[in-house]
């Protein structure tokens, strides 16, 4: 369904963006899995998307937050790949606490990281989807950007920044045939979520769970081949933010 596509997802080293990475393979496209620190992690990734589902993978280190560090790992990937179809803007962090004592620094890092570094790779990435006259763009946001959350303004601030991005990147792009589209999951157990299992909100989800991994990569792969649809938020999120 993808083959001779090229992916890149951020953050893909574990969690939800491996999880994507591994699903978008499945279907046939070329991985780069773009990773902060845990290098053996990401080549791992790499081995499993090669020899599992023989498509072409490659690990790049990269802060996204950095506009300079992200264009030059565009450019490594566009030199090893060729070009780029897809972007998934995956990486994100939290730095929680309740605003009236939130440090400055703790407001920029998740802001720089979950938002900027979005629009650092939409920049870099956008020349290549221009050219080929096809782009997918997925970001992912979370339901805390639609909802808010207390003890999560920095957090929440920079989710519900990304849907504004992406819905005005989608309409600034839709006339070129490229499409933008956010992905907005609930409670998924992962690394970010190891110290929510007992939060009281999860007695809120719905569907009664927590999500998988594999349920936001199954949402990443629908936007990834659904030509007719952009400026959407999916929610995946067991029904809390109904
Ligand atoms: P995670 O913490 O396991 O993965 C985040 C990944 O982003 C890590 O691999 C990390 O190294 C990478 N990363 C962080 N800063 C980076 C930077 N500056 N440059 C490059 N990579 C960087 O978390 P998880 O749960 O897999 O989260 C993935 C995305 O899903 C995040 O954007 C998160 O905000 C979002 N999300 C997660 C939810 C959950 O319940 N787990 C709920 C809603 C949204």
């Amino acid at each position: 369904m993808l083959k001779g596509k090229v992916a890149v997802v951020t953050g893909a080293s574990r969690g939800i963006g491996e999880a994507i990475a591994l699903k978008l393979a499945s279907l046939g496209a070329d991985i780069a899995v773009i990773y902060a620190g845990n290098s053996l992690a990401a080549q791992n990734v790499c081995d499993h998307c090669r020899e599992d589902y023989g498509v072409k993978a490659s690990a790049y280190q990269c802060d996204v937050s950095s506009f300079e560090t992200a264009k030059q790992t565009v450019a490594a990937i566009k030199a090893d790949f060729g070009t780029v179809h897809i972007l998934v803007n995956n990486a994100g962090i939290t730095r929680d606490g309740l605003c009236a004592m939130m440090k400055e620094e703790d407001f920029d890092a998740v802001l720089d990281t979950n938002l900027k570094g979005a629009f650092h790779m939409i920049r870099h990435c956008t020349g290549m989807f221009l050219k080929n006259r096809e782009g997918c763009i997925i970001n992912i946001a979370s339901v805390v950007g639609l909802t808010g959350n207390a003890g999560q303004s920095n957090y929440a601030a920079s989710k519900a920044g990304l849907i504004g991005l992406t819905k005005s990147i989608a309409k600034e792009l839709a006339p070129r045939g490229i499409r933008c589209n956010a992905i907005a999951p609930g409670f998924i157990k992962t690394d970010m979520t190891e110290s929510q299992a007992d939060n009281p909100l999860l007695a809120a989800v719905p569907l009664g769970r927590m999500g998988e991994p594999a349920d936001v990569a199954d949402a990443a792969a629908y936007l990834a081949t659904a030509g007719y649809v952009t400026g959407e938020v999916l929610r995946i999120d067991g029904g809390i933010a109904m």
